[in-house]
């Protein structure tokens, strides 16, 4: 078994905010795996490589060098070719070409590679949406975190106001829309493992959810 607290799940069910928290809690590294495939349209944009371009960002990934390193702040952070993008990496534009790149198998292999090499840094929390299915399947611990339309919404609305997209109804169907098309990408589709604990925490706090699952990993990591 990999000393790998997995948890995934669709975006704004909270699973960020969780994995942070128990990397925290446990004193672990913390691994968005986001952030990679947003740094490699980061990455890919900086040195004009297309976005639909799947070999070329290929190759530009076996070249580049991406690591968490602990940042001036003390936290692990992502640092590519010497440099720590973590702000530029947050923009829709951004999030955009991070969700087109990583529709390719190519890219997926690359940063699948990359992922899996963290191991060696002992216990850690990684956050994505195939950690428990593809990267690490014999993860300790599995946690598939989600939460219903409407609430995952009204979080983003809480979190980004205007810049959330629409109305609360609005919010919750392009969020139904989008789950439904990563369930059922051809590649590394959005899907708990089978062996992964299913939260569904729409009736829940994020201090509640949190606290479930450290309660869950704790003996075994501390
Ligand atoms: O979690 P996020 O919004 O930072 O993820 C950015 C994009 O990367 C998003 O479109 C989903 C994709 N992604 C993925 O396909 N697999 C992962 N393990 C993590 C993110």
């Amino acid at each position: 078994m990999d000393k790998v607290i997995a948890i995934d799940g669709p975006s704004a069910s909270g699973k960020s905010s969780l994995a942070k928290m128990l990397s925290e809690k446990l004193r672990i590294p913390y691994i968005n795996t986001g952030s990679m495939f947003r740094a490699a349209a980061f990455a890919a944009q900086q040195k004009n490589i297309s976005w639909e371009n799947e070999s070329d960002l290929a190759d530009m990934l076996e070249k580049l060098n991406m690591e968490y390193k602990l940042n001036s702040d003390g936290e692990f952070d992502l640092c590519i070719d010497g440099t720590f993008p973590a702000e530029a990496l947050r923009s829709s534009e951004i999030a955009a070409g991070a969700s087109k790149v990583a529709t390719y198998p190519a890219v997926r292999h690359a940063l699948k590679l990359q992922q899996q090499k963290m191991k060696n840094l002992g216990w850690l929390v990684m956050e994505g949406r195939d950690i428990g299915t593809v990267i690490f399947p014999e993860a300790q611990f599995k946690f598939f975190i989600t939460a219903s339309p409407l609430e995952r919404a009204r979080r983003r609305l809480a979190q980004e106001g205007d810049k959330a997209g629409g109305s609360l109804e609005e919010v919750a169907a392009a969020i139904a829309a989008r789950d439904e098309q990563d369930s059922n990408r051809p590649v590394a589709p959005l899907r708990p493992a089978e062996d992964a604990e299913l939260l569904d925490n729409s009736s829940m706090t994020l201090d509640e959810t949190f606290n479930y699952i450290y309660n869950k990993v704790k003996n075994a990591v501390l």
